[in-house]
């Protein structure tokens, strides 16, 4: 579902953003900032060097599915700040209807270069994407996950206004061994009416 993103009439501007599709090319600037290691503490796959982190950006076309979001630096040019996924997936529905559930929804996930952290770029470029997930891509519910102690990313989702939905007790194993809690939030279109009607 990776070209759903296709639909979009890119790039896109946020007050202070530019977002587009992510791209082959953008490999090394997403890798200069996810092989940090307060970045990859949180993110689903870690890589070693970068020859391994490409295989896993390539792999299914997985960078695909990112929104590459930029920032003018002092010399007017774009800079790769940081990336929001977009997995639009099938919502649940009984067998006789089932095909009337596929493709409603999105999951979404980011990560940011922490050099550009606090300032509220993380922030905007997310409600935009919401914005363009319940605008464009005419989706009915955008969910989001993360480990409970990864407080920096359930801020953001509160702050957005993002639904919390679930809090799992130890059930997401870490790649430092332990099985750790998880939140998920959500959100409707209804319940983002402004934004989605811009
Ligand atoms: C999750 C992540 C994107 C959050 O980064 P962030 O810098 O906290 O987010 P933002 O860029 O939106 O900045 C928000 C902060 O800036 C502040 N801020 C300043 N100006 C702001 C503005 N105009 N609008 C909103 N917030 C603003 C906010 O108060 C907030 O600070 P606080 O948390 O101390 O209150 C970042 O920590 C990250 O990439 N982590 C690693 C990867 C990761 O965890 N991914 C998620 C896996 S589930």
């Amino acid at each position: 579902m990776s070209d759903s993103l296709d639909r979009i009439n890119w790039p896109v501007a946020t007050r202070r953003l530019s977002l587009r599709r992510l791209e082959v090319a953008d490999a090394q600037a997403t890798w200069d900032y996810r092989k940090l290691p307060e970045v990859q503490r949180w993110i689903t796959s870690r890589a070693d060097d970068f020859p391994q982190y490409l295989e896993q950006f390539m792999k299914g076309k997985r960078y695909s599915r990112d929104v590459a979001v930029q920032l003018l630096d002092a010399q007017g040019q774009p800079q790769l700040i940081g990336t929001v996924m977009v997995k639009v997936k099938d919502g649940w529905g009984q067998s006789e209807i089932e095909d009337a559930a596929r493709g409603v929804e999105a999951e979404i996930g980011w990560s940011f270069n922490p050099e550009y952290g606090g300032l509220g770029y993380a922030t905007e470029a997310v409600r935009g994407v919401i914005d363009l997930c319940f605008g464009p891509l005419g989706l009915r519910r955008v969910v989001a996950e993360c480990f409970a102690a990864n407080e920096p990313s359930w801020r953001l989702m509160e702050r957005i206004g993002m639904r919390r939905e679930g809090y799992s007790k130890r059930d997401a194993l870490h790649r430092g061994g332990q099985w750790l809690d998880g939140m998920s939030y959500a959100l409707l279109a209804e319940e983002w009416p402004i934004r989605s009607e811009a």
